[in-house]
């Protein structure tokens, strides 16, 4: 059935109670299983398709991010969605992008956005804007349910312990996990793949590669040198390529609580992230 199209945030209030899906569209088979989970939970599932400039650094890819709307719907409609929030930017930040760059930099944020220097060392703002981005859709669409995959692993991270230091404004909202979705090459499915030419698949390869060697070691030392030798093979440039605890994403000194390894690297301009947890073993 083709879903409900949303632009208007005051046609909103039907949907209260939903399972959500945020994202910032050019879908994939990715969103596709997350919209599936949500839309499996009973409650209509409702997707919101917004490229959220707040999040995006000075010299990250804002403008060229891909979108393509027409098929996202198509998509949206396949993977079971009752309906689709298109929000404007006016709606988001009624008073402006400045001024929402400037809100975004005053919130309290989770320990987890600003402690593991990974991602946030990276991309310095990005998780305000995210914080910032995720709560106005949640004040604006309300739901019961909100689904996250974990291949942003901090990110869902953040979302989680977000929505626990604020109980009350969130109100019993449950944030989902859902598994990462990947090509059978092992390339976790990113709307940034349709960057990579087809020789870069190869090599943006090595990071799942670089995980799944990682899984057989047997201390967090020597998984993190066989995923920065694995990485170097395939002609990346290494951001990150670390294990941490999987909650916190502190550095471990062993396996004995729960791990995951974390990724993140350089093919030219193109940035990629990965994340599996380690060890396979445990
Ligand atoms: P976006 O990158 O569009 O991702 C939307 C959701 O899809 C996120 O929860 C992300 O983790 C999930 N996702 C992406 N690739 C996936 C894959 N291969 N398998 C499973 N899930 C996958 O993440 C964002 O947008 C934004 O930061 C957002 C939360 C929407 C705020 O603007």
């Amino acid at each position: 059935m083709t879903p409900i199209l949303i632009e208007d945030e005051s046609s909103l209030a039907p949907w209260a109670g939903c399972a959500f899906v945020p994202t910032m569209g050019a879908l994939h088979e990715g969103h596709a299983s997350l919209i599936r989970a949500a839309a499996r939970s009973g409650r209509p599932a409702v997707v919101s398709i917004f490229v959220n400039p707040t999040q995006f650094g000075p010299n990250e890819d804002f403008s060229r991010y891909p979108r393509s709307l027409e098929a996202d719907l198509v998509t949206c409609a396949a993977a079971g969605a009752a309906a689709v929030f298109v929000p404007s930017v006016d709606a988001m930040y009624p008073r402006g992008i400045a001024v929402a760059r400037e809100e975004a930099e005053r919130l309290a944020l989770p320990a987890v956005a600003t402690q593991p220097r990974l991602e946030d060392a990276c991309r310095p703002g990005h998780f305000a804007g995210v914080v910032q981005v995720v709560t106005r859709l949640f004040e604006l669409v309300r739901p019961s349910v909100a689904h996250f995959g974990e291949k942003d692993w901090q990110q869902l991270r953040v979302i989680t312990e977000m929505v626990a230091m604020h109980p009350t404004q969130f109100d019993g909202l449950r944030i989902v996990p859902e598994p990462t979705v990947r090509l059978d090459n092992g390339l976790a499915m990113s709307s940034r793949n349709r960057y990579l030419a087809p020789d870069q698949i190869e090599a943006a390869r090595g990071l799942s590669r670089a995980l799944q060697v990682a899984c057989a070691a047997q201390h967090p030392g020597t998984a993190e040198a066989l995923m920065h030798g694995t990485l170097e093979e395939h002609g990346l440039e290494v951001q990150y390529a670390v294990v941490r605890s999987a909650h916190a994403l502190l550095p471990v000194q062993g396996f004995e609580a729960p791990t995951r390894g974390l990724i993140a690297a350089k093919l030219g301009t193109i940035r990629l992230i990965d994340t599996m947890a380690l060890p396979i073993w445990r």
